[in-house]
């Protein structure tokens, strides 16, 4: 019997990737350069592993018959067509929960660093090559030991950031759609109206998913309820956050400062005028990316990959196999 065919949208690790081998017939994107459209790819596949955030449509679907399984190495999957596969009976995974603490850990890296100036500092001494004599009177940031976070979005991700929080002695509040009285319960956190946390957090984190609600959730309106002092953090995906708000509110001092580890479009383009703001630090989408994780990832998105061409139920499932 022919193996099956796969395409991969970008390097996985090796010791995963010889794995798939042994039993498909696969072709992965190799190259660090933008991946030609994954639809050119699709026909005649067997089963799609995407690694990045490239639209996998309907269409796609409909050039490709013989698509069982869509295995994303990630928990997003905005970026899939759910509906298109689900209709066609074609199978769709994810990686949740194995990057939770990652993408936490990530969270407050960005935090400290925007609040304690560390970009600016870095900068001074190793890129300016401007540390002369102490100077006590530069780059002071903000303090984040007992100052009060909100967390818009409480899920795994959201969870694992207000665990941090508590380190820090911070009062912590929440906003999601559903309230989570156990997590209340368990960590002392106060779910609160997305208004009222807007107008009382120090510091603001995003890590809702991608949907029609949350497209743009915050903009010039958030940013007017939000303290001068304040610092917002969107490790969730770009378009929740109106880029063209977020520059005037950073521009006109609005908030204090901003870290995005996503952004719209992805890259953002490199003329983009947020790249001009010394207030706002972008990272390029790493939130789960340590080694110890993407390759956690990666094994559970061949797992995913393995069920779903053989019809069996995916382990990490959003869509499983038609019974
Ligand atoms: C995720 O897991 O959703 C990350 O954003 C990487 O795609």
């Amino acid at each position: 019997m022919a193996s099956p065919k796969i395409f991969i949208t970008r390097p996985i690790p090796d010791s995963v990737l010889v794995q798939i081998q042994d039993e498909c017939d696969v072709d992965m994107w190799h190259t660090s350069a933008i991946l030609p459209p994954i639809a050119e790819k699709i026909p005649p596949l067997d089963g799609l592993m995407t690694y990045g955030h490239e639209p996998v449509t309907a269409e796609m679907f409909d050039t490709s018959p013989n698509l069982k399984v869509v295995s994303v190495v990630g928990v997003g999957y905005d970026h899939v067509d759910e509906d298109a596969a689900r209709e066609r009976g074609i199978a769709l995974g994810h990686t949740p929960g194995v990057l939770s603490d990652t993408t936490a850990d990530m969270t407050w890296a960005l935090l400290l660093a925007s609040a304690r100036n560390v970009v600016p500092a870095h900068n001074h001494v190793q890129v300016e090559k401007q540390w002369h004599y102490y100077d006590p009177n530069i780059l002071w940031g903000y303090d984040v030991h007992h100052s009060t976070i909100g967390i818009v979005g409480m899920g795994r991700i959201g969870y694992a950031v207000a665990k941090r929080a508590l380190a820090f002695d911070m009062k912590v509040l929440y906003y999601k759609r559903n309230r989570r009285h156990d997590w209340e319960e368990e960590l002392g956190i106060e779910y609160t109206e997305l208004d009222h946390l807007l107008n009382v957090s120090d510091f603001v984190t995003l890590h809702v998913p991608l949907t029609d609600e949350t497209t743009r959730m915050i903009g010039k309106a958030e940013f007017d309820l939000m303290k001068s002092t304040a610092i917002l953090i969107n490790i969730a995906r770009g378009p929740v956050v109106d880029h063209d708000a977020l520059y005037n509110a950073l521009k006109d001092g609005q908030i204090a400062g901003a870290a995005l580890d996503v952004t719209e479009p992805e890259p953002i383009n490199t003329d983009h005028p947020l790249l001009d703001l010394d207030n706002l630090i972008i990272a390029p989408h790493l939130g789960s990316a340590t080694i110890q994780t993407r390759m956690k990832m990666a094994t559970m998105a061949m797992e995913n990959l393995f069920a779903g061409l053989k019809g069996e139920r995916l382990p990490y499932g959003v869509v499983q196999p038609p019974e």
